[in-house]
């Protein structure tokens, strides 16, 4: 089978690194870290199965383009994809579906309804949580304490100032706390299908999750907390009444649904939906997965999925070296040392997200430069956290660049706990 996998980040190299053991692969635009990039559209690709991974693709109607030339596509087309480019709607249907979630309402930038958003801020005790209704790369949700903060935030967004036209509606909605865990499904249409194994993001920007919130600085799977029964019983609260509701309202929705939760004292509550694996939670769950996974995204696309999904019991855990500045401002330009021994410890792969080729250097990877905030997903892998956390560390110390960031903490906890579980 011929992949073409669509995107070109650490997710689409992570996609192509496993969808290589069993089919030929090439990547569009993919970057100069991520072998078999070719700079053609996707339209004018030949292959047997196209495979979409940023949201704003899909959101934007790739899946149907190509759909509409007959070809077979893992990806949700655009209806589907407004699951995530519209938090609006979002809410509306899997309040509609019975999906526990936080209580929200919606206001856009018309002068009475700003007026009701900043009376109904006054309402909510906090936290305060102001969220753009459109796509912002992940960085579009507010959490404060501060009700000045959140009042500010509220016009930032609705003038377009802070976020564009994706801010001009926001959903507020009420703050909830306890821990967060993600996870995904497959679906093909009619049925959804676990992968089941849970990951946790760490999406502020500093240490002991402090400073803004980004694309995500790094992640763990699988987690100690939320063994594969709890798995379950989160993915039947939540995918398979979506997929009905989708169903009822004629979407026809085939890819991947990725549910992040709130592990909250009152029970679990969805916090969100995207329509794409996450990045980089693909980079710690896609290599762990033992099925064919060209063979079970085509029965996705295709609308006949059957197997039962087969992860490994290995743990994962994934360091992202960011740009200085991310996320605000992140400086590119810079040559990346230590690749290569980065690569050679044992259990670890490192993907290429924001990387450029330097002019007029050797062949990557030995003249690759930063060209974006997070710049390489550094991922262990080994038989519990602590060991996956472990070798990946170790290969970060190998690597650097002038202004290199990451976090020194992901996974800490995670693999506490799991030695205290013993698991
Ligand atoms: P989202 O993109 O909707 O998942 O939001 C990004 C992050 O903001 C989540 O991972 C949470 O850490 C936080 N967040 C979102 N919604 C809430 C909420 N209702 N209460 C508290 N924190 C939230
Ligand atoms: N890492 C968060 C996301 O992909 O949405």
């Amino acid at each position: 089978m011929r992949v073409c996998v669509v995107g070109q980040g650490g997710r689409e190299h992570a996609f192509a690194s496993v969808l290589r053991r069993t089919a030929d692969v090439v990547v569009t635009p993919g970057n100069p870290g991520i072998e078999g990039s070719v700079a053609t559209p996707p339209t004018e690709i030949d292959a047997d199965l196209f495979v979409i991974g940023p949201e704003g693709l899909l959101a934007d109607g790739l899946a149907d383009r190509l759909r509409a030339g007959g070809r077979l596509v893992f990806g949700p087309g655009a209806d589907g994809a407004a699951l995530e480019s519209s938090k609006a709607w979002m809410k509306e249907v899997v309040s509609a579906a019975g999906v526990p979630t936080a209580a929200y309402a919606t206001f856009d930038s018309d002068p009475a309804e700003r007026r009701a958003a900043h009376a109904y801020l006054e309402t909510l005790p906090p936290p305060y949580v102001i969220k753009t209704s459109g796509l912002a790369a992940g960085k579009g949700v507010l959490v404060t304490d501060e009700l000045a903060q959140a009042h500010a935030d509220v016009d930032a967004k609705l003038d377009g100032t802070a976020f564009g036209d994706a801010g001009r509606r926001i959903v507020i909605e009420e703050g909830m706390r306890g821990p967060e865990v993600s996870l995904f499904a497959l679906c093909d249409g009619r049925s959804a299908v676990l992968l089941p194994t849970a990951v946790r993001d760490h999406k502020r920007v500093g240490d002991g999750d402090t400073g803004p919130n980004t694309g995500g600085m790094g992640c763990v799977s699988p987690l100690a907390d939320v063994d594969r029964a709890a798995c379950a019983e989160l993915a039947a609260l939540a995918f398979e009444p979506t997929l009905a509701e989708l169903t009822r309202r004629g979407v026809d929705y085939r890819g991947v649904l990725y549910a992040g939760f709130m592990l909250t004292l009152d029970g679990p509550r969805l916090l969100e939906f995207n329509v794409r694996f996450g990045d980089p939670e693909a980079q710690v769950t896609l290599p762990r997965i033992e099925n064919d996974l060209a063979l079970l995204l085509a029965g996705a696309a295709a609308g006949e999925l059957t197997d039962q999904i087969r992860v490994s019991e290995d743990a994962m855990v994934c360091v992202v070296c960011a740009a200085e500045g991310y996320p605000a401002a992140p400086r590119t330009g810079d040559v990346i040392a230590g690749l290569e021994g980065a690569r050679e410890v044992p259990g670890v792969t490192v993907f290429c997200a924001g990387v450029g080729a330097a002019d007029g250097q050797a062949a990557p990877p030995e003249s690759l430069v930063t060209a974006g905030g997070r710049v390489l997903n550094v991922c262990g892998r080994g038989p519990d956290v602590a060991v996956a956390r472990d070798r990946a560390y170790e290969a970060v110390r190998h690597i650097s660049w002038p202004g290199m960031t990451y976090r020194t903490d992901i996974a800490a906890a995670a693999a506490a706990a799991a030695a205290v579980l013993n698991r």
